[in-house]
């Protein structure tokens, strides 16, 4: 345990369950000394268990469909209320493609579901920081940070429209990363993750080929969503205060693999 984030507030979004990857940012934000609000959809607030983590981090919860911008200055003017005082870190962790769920080819998309999904995965982001500017909600040297995945830069087809959904959102941390610096000195970055069992991953066609490939191709092996609740630490904390714009690739050393012996392996006949 260390004090990384004492006296700083935050909200976390997208603690589902317990193997989501907010779940365990939360837990290490308040291992670090910082004071948090979580918030999920409507719908994640009936069917997750996010009210055991609420009673776990003695803190409450407030409920917010990250696509609705009434919602976003609800939970923002709320969680200023709780705290009383502005906000020092956000984590945007919320990724959904309608035409994943509906098991759509990336050759025949709905367009109406590719829009659904690029609103809740992407845009939402643009609309939390577009609140959050406009309500002077974040202090200067706040950083704030989304998830993402290797799939914005490189090719892999089951993950099909969220690929699209991801670029947009690390290219969203880039454009506003600038605005909000210039104009209050808040941080905006990505963190592009290992493939990890969450509910949203699992969702993947063949996820479980992908985790062990990916696994075997890493150095360091898949980083586990504990690993990317202490880089998320670091990265709200003030040892990280010039780091902005950028999107920090935390998967192992995956990104920088072109093959490894483990693979070779695998692929050998008998
Ligand atoms: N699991 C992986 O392999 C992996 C890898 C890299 C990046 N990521 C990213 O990490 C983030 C978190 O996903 P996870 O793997 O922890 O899965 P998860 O299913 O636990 O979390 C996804 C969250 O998004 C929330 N959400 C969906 N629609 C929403 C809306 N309209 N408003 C507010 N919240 C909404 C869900 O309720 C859920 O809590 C996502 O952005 C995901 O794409 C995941």
């Amino acid at each position: 345990m260390s004090n990384l984030l004492e006296g700083k507030n935050g909200i976390i979004f997208g603690a589902l369950d317990e193997k989501s990857i907010a779940w365990k940012v939360a837990e290490e934000c308040i291992l670090n000394g910082a004071n948090i609000v979580l918030t999920n959809a409507p719908t994640a607030l009936r069917l997750g268990s996010i009210n055991e983590l609420a009673k776990k981090c003695k803190t409450e919860i407030i409920s917010a469909d990250a696509t609705s911008i009434e919602d976003l200055e609800n939970l923002l003017v709320k969680s200023m209320e709780i705290f009383n005082g502005k906000i020092d870190f956000i984590l945007h962790s919320i990724g959904m493609s309608v035409n994943v769920r509906k098991k759509r080819h990336y050759t025949d998309l709905n367009y109406d579901y590719l829009m659904k999904g690029l609103d809740v995965s992407a845009i939402s982001f643009h609309k939390l920081l577009q609140v959050a500017m406009k309500l002077d909600a974040v202090n200067s040297w706040g950083s704030i940070l989304a998830l993402s995945y290797i799939a914005a830069q490189r090719t892999f087809p089951s993950y099909n429209d969220m690929a699209e959904n991801k670029a947009f959102l690390e290219s969203i941390a880039r454009s506003f990363g600038y605005h909000y610096g210039i104009k209050k000195k808040v941080r905006i970055n990505t963190i592009s993750q290992s493939p990890t069992m969450t509910t949203a991953g699992s969702g993947v066609e063949g996820f479980d080929t992908f985790f062990k490939y990916s696994d075997k191709m890493s150095p360091l092996g898949n980083a586990s969503a504990l690993d990317c609740a202490k880089f998320c630490v670091m990265l709200f904390s003030d040892y990280t205060k010039m780091v902005t714009m950028q999107n920090l690739y935390h998967d192992g050393g995956f990104s920088s693999m072109g093959i490894s012996d483990d693979i070779i392996d695998s692929m050998k006949l008998d």
